[in-house]
Parts: structure tokens; C-alpha cells; sequence
């Protein structure tokens, strides 16, 4: 089968590479998944230039741990699916429900689990999902990482309710489907960007307020003007230690501050002491469960909610799609097609 790699000791995109690899044979409780579509996540950069968890991969590795296709075969013990169903994979093996397991998560796409960026993959049956009968292969392709993140901080962790406020960092894909699953719940959405192209994409998405942070660098103190100083409910950090402060800064009384992401970096981030006074919390998100992705899967199907596909690439343009994403040119999610 077609696949690509990252080689072993990959620093930069240069070690994304085409490959062949043999056809995957699903053992008794796998399925053989044909891939339609994968999508990239901020990870994948990380993983290419070596700076994921530990460094450089250590060996070659099928990347991206986002995708969704067809089951074109099972083996003899299955019994969740069919050959014909449609099925993405969760980001980790094995974390079926309720708290994060005690022992080590193996994600997709880093060693030692190979992802999806691949004609055929084997899943086992325990970690894949069904996916919403209206969402296309490349919809579906988005959701096993950005998705269950941003619907796990809001929903899982921060129980959100109707009437609450929201700031999303960036429009990056996490932010996109936080603000998407914000709206869903009713709650007030303030978004910043490098952009202000990007920001009246994010207005037509439903947000409520729009912050430009290069030209607002103080952008907490903008958050605080749009909420008559009470601050917001919830805010999904994905900046990092260059926005973490700022998102304190921006939280409300008794408010959440979920911290997920690295953009900036994970050096020191200032102190954390202003959520003291406000009693707000921080809670770290890592992705999550085959169950969170299975409940966000019931509210998406109800409501028919579409991912924002910025953009799809061909499999052969694979190295395109992850220097577009490197770009920082997209709203939401990019995708490659096989
Ligand atoms: N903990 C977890 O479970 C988890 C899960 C998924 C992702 N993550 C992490 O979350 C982060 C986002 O991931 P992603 O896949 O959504 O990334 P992405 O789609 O590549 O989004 C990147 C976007 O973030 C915005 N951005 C960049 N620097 C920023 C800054 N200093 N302040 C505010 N926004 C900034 C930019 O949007 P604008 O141009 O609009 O500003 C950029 O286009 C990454 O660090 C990733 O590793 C963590």
C-alpha cells in the first residue's frame, strides 16, 4: 500500500516521506479501515521537526492520528462493526471511557503507533468510532483530536451552560471547533487572531466579539472591556507560555481555564496566582476518550454541525497540506484525501 513516513531522526518536513508499505492484515479483534481522508494537526508539525514528547522519532513512522474511512474487512472476534461501516480512529489506544488511565497513552501517528496517513490501516475494534451519517470522509477525518479536545474542555470539564462566555485562542483547528461547540451550547464566543481577514471568518462562524492581538497585545484587557470587566467563563489556551498569563488574566470569578496548547512554547509563564482571588481554575486537556468522542459524535449528528475544512490536498500534495498548515494561512482544519 501507499503511505508516507517520518523518518527516524526527522527534524524538519524534509523527513516526510513516500513509502510503500505491506497491505495491514486485521488480526482477530481489528479492522481493515481503507482511508478516505486524514487531517493535520499542530502535533503533526511537531512530531516532523522533533520537538514532539521526546524528541525526534525514533523510528520511521506513519503520521497524522487523525482519519476516517471504510471497514474493508474484520477479523473473526469483532463484533462493534461491519465491513461497509464507516469509522474514524481515536486518537489514543485503549482509553474507552471515565478518567484519564493511569498507565502511559500511545497516541497515532508517533512512535510507537503508526497513524493514518495511509491507504490501509488496522484499528482495533476497541479504538474506533462511527462517524455522523451527514459528515463527509474529510469532515470526518477532522474531529479525533481538535474535536474531542475542544468538546472535552467545554463540555467534560467545564459542564458549559447557556448564557456563559467563551474566548478561544487563534482559529487555529481546536479554537474553530471550540467556538462551533461554544454556539452549539448557547454560550457568548470572543475569539482573537493574528487577522482580521481570519476574525470575520470567525464572526460568520457565530463569534460574538473579535479581538486583533497583534494589533491588542494587552488582548486580556480587550476581553475584560467586551464583559464589562467580569471576564469570560471558560477559556481554551492553546498559546501556551506566551498566552497563559493573558487567559488568567482573562477569566472570570469562579471561571476555567483549560490549558492545551504549545504554540508559544512551554517555557515559564508568569505566575498563575491571579486565579487565586478569582478562585478560577486550570485544568490540562489531553485530548480524550473513545466516550467523549462518541457523545460529541451524538451532538454533531442532532445538529448537523459541519467541521470548517480550510482547505483539501491531494495525497500526493501531502507535504503541501503540512506547509499550508505551517503557514498559519488556515481557518480550522486541513485535510489531505486518499
Ligand atoms: N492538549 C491537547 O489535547 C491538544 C489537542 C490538540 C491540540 N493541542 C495543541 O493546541 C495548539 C493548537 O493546535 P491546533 O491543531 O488547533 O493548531 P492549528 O490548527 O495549527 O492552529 C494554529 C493557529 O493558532 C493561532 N495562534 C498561533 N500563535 C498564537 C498565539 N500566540 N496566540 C493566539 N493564537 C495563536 C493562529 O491563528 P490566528 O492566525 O487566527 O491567530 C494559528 O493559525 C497546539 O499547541 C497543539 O499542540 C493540544
Amino acid at each position: 500500500m501507499r503511505a508516507y513516513e517520518i523518518i527516524a531522526g526527522s527534524s524538519s518536513l524534509d523527513g516526510l516521506r513516500r513509502c510503500e508499505r505491506p497491505d495491514p492484515v486485521p488480526q482477530p479483534t481489528q479492522l481493515l479501515v481503507r482511508i478516505q481522508a486524514a487531517s493535520l494537526n499542530y502535533r503533526d508539525l511537531l512530531i516532523a521537526r522533533g520537538h514532539y514528547m521526546g524528541g525526534t522519532v525514533a523510528a520511521n513512522t506513519i503520521p497524522l492520528s487523525d482519519g476516517a474511512g471504510e471497514v474493508v474487512a474484520v477479523g473473526s472476534a469483532v463484533t462493534r462493526f461491519r465491513v461497509g461501516d464507516r469509522v474514524a480512529g481515536t486518537f489514543f489506544r485503549g482509553w474507552i471511557d471515565g478518567g484519564p488511565p493511569r498507565g502511559p497513552l500511545i497516541a497515532l501517528g508517533a512512535p510507537p503507533a503508526d497513524g493514518m496517513l495511509a491507504e490501509l490501516v488496522v484499528l482495533d475494534e476497541q479504538n474506533a468510532v462511527a462517524i455522523p451519517a451527514h459528515l463527509s470522509p474529510a469532515g470526518a477525518a477532522t474531529l479525533p483530536c481538535a474535536a474531542v479536545t475542544a468538546w472535552r474542555t467545554l463540555v467534560d470539564i467545564g459542564r458549559i451552560a447557556p448564557g456563559e462566555s467563551v474566548l478561544v485562542l487563534g482559529t487555529g483547528g481546536v479554537s474553530t471547533f471550540a467556538l462551533q461547540f461554544a454556539r452549539l451550547a448557547g454560550a457568548r464566543v470572543l475569539v482573537t487572531s493574528s487577522s482580521d481577514e481570519k476574525l470575520a471568518r470567525a464572526k460568520a462562524l457565530g463569534a460574538d466579539g473579535c479581538i486583533n492581538y497583534r494589533s491588542h497585545p494587552e488582548w486580556d484587557r480587550e476581553v475584560l472591556k467586551l464583559t464589562d470587566g467580569r471576564g469570560v467563563d471558560h477559556v481554551l489556551d492553546v498559546g501556551g507560555a506566551g498566552t497563559l498569563a493573558r487567559s488568567i488574566g482573562a477569566v472570570a470569578v469562579g471561571g476555567r481555564v483549560g490549558m492545551i496548547g504549545v504554540l508559544t512554547g512551554v517555557g515559564a509563564a508568569g505566575s498563575p496566582y491571579g486565579l487565586l482571588g478569582k478562585q478560577a481554575s486550570l485544568h490540562g486537556v489531553y485530548v480524550g476518550s473513545r466516550g467523549h468522542f462518541e457523545r460529541m459524535n451524538a451532538a454533531i449528528a442532532v445538529h448537523r454541525l459541519e467541521p470548517v475544512v480550510d482547505r483539501e490536498f491531494a495525497f500526493d500534495d501531502a507535504l503541501a497540506a503540512y506547509r499550508h498548515l505551517e503557514s498559519g494561512a488556515h481557518v480550522g482544519k486541513v485535510v489531505i484525501r486518499l
